[in-house]
């Protein structure tokens, strides 16, 4: 299809993206990727498991053929991630007699060290080539009182490796946006939670630029007010904002499965996307990028989680063809 209008010169706000995490550049996907949009995300290619599967060995493989795609189309790229607790593999947390980590001086010392060590690496072997890292990612459990994640890192070291991990990307890229990244922060008490986090830590002098909204939402969910709410709550604190891991699941229960996604769910998806980029168009001064977790239909993480089902969250069919979420972007008016 090129009979119609790519969506980076419709949505020309802010640049807009797609993540990629297969062998899409291979394909006639990768003409569509650079057709529809003018940022990427590598999926999982940048993830730590990816590139540092063992101690102090660097590997680059899946990441630099994306990277060298995005350079020669002019394209963005976001860095995801280089600290989360999944995707990390397990000599990270790892004592040096090979056991589990437990929460002493010495333990707290090894991981910061390895976690600075990491970041040392892998953002100075891309350099400029990021425009914007997510440093760190889910990083807030808002049912614990204080609002974070028990993670390995946090049970090990507390705040210090969110602190280690900004100042030292801050460092190693001093032009690269530093974003933290999360989930659901359209709903209050993760809203909140994470900003209090943000406000201490900037307040700190923790280099933080950014708050990555991931928006993993469905059909029905969330409102826009709760989302339009998400972004206020941010305005005014010193930071940008990106929507960093956009669908819409045509699934609002766990319970449910279609073999093929029934029309309704379509449009309906349709008008979550329209508003929510109407939204985010007004937001313009506050949103400096908006992603998709994905291409095209044909490959997306919801078709495994919660449950195995085939979901249908993107812009583009299995087919690589527009569906009415791409008008909702695009041109409302020819929703259906
Ligand atoms: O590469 C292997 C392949 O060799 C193997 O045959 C296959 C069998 O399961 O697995 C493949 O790895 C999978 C990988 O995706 C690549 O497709 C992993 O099992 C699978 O766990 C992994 O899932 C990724 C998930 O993060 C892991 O946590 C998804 O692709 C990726 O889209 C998803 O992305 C996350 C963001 O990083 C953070 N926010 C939520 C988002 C969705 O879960």
């Amino acid at each position: 299809q090129t009979d119609i209008p790519a969506v980076k010169s419709v949505v020309t706000e802010f640049p807009v993206g797609a993540a990629i995490t297969g062998a899409e550049i291979t394909t006639e996907h990768g003409e569509l990727l650079a057709r529809h949009f003018n940022s990427v995300t590598p999926g999982n290619a940048l993830k730590w498991d990816a590139t540092e599967p063992t101690e102090n060995t660097f590997t680059y493989t899946q990441a630099d053929p994306l990277i060298a795609f995005a350079k020669a189309h002019d394209m963005k790229v976001r860095g995801h991630t280089l600290v989360w607790h999944n995707q990390t593999p397990a000599w990270v947390f790892q004592d040096a007699s090979g056991a589990a980590m437990t929460a002493t001086a010495e333990n707290k010392a090894l991981l910061l060290a390895r976690l600075e060590n990491h970041i040392r690496n892998v953002a100075a072997h891309y350099g400029d080539t990021i425009g914007t890292w997510d440093v760190v990612n889910e990083v807030i459990d808002e049912s614990q009182s204080d609002g974070l994640r028990r993670s390995n890192w946090y049970n090990i070291t507390g705040l210090d490796y969110l602190r280690t991990a900004f100042k030292v990307a801050r460092e190693v890229v001093p032009s690269a946006k530093l974003c933290i990244n999360d989930y659901n922060t359209n709903v209050a008490a993760k809203r909140d939670a994470l900003y209090n986090l943000v406000v201490k830590l900037k307040g700190e002098g923790v280099p933080i630029d950014c708050v990555g909204h991931q928006m993993h939402v469905n059909v029905s969910w969330p409102s826009i007010s709760d989302t339009e709410a998400m972004l206020k709550k941010f305005e005014g604190v010193g930071v940008e904002q990106q929507v960093t891991e956009m669908d819409v699941s045509i699934y609002t229960s766990s319970g449910e499965s279609f073999p093929t996604p029934p029309a309704d769910r379509l449009l309906s998806q349709a008008y979550m996307y329209r508003d929510m980029f109407a939204l985010f168009r007004k937001y313009k001064a506050d949103l400096t990028s908006v992603t998709l977790w994905g291409l095209a239909d044909d490959n997306t993480w919801l078709d495994t989680y919660p449950v195995a089902r085939k979901d249908a969250p993107l812009l583009f069919d299995t087919r690589l063809q527009a569906k009415s979420a791409y008008w909702g972007v695009v041109d409302p008016s020819k929703i259906g």
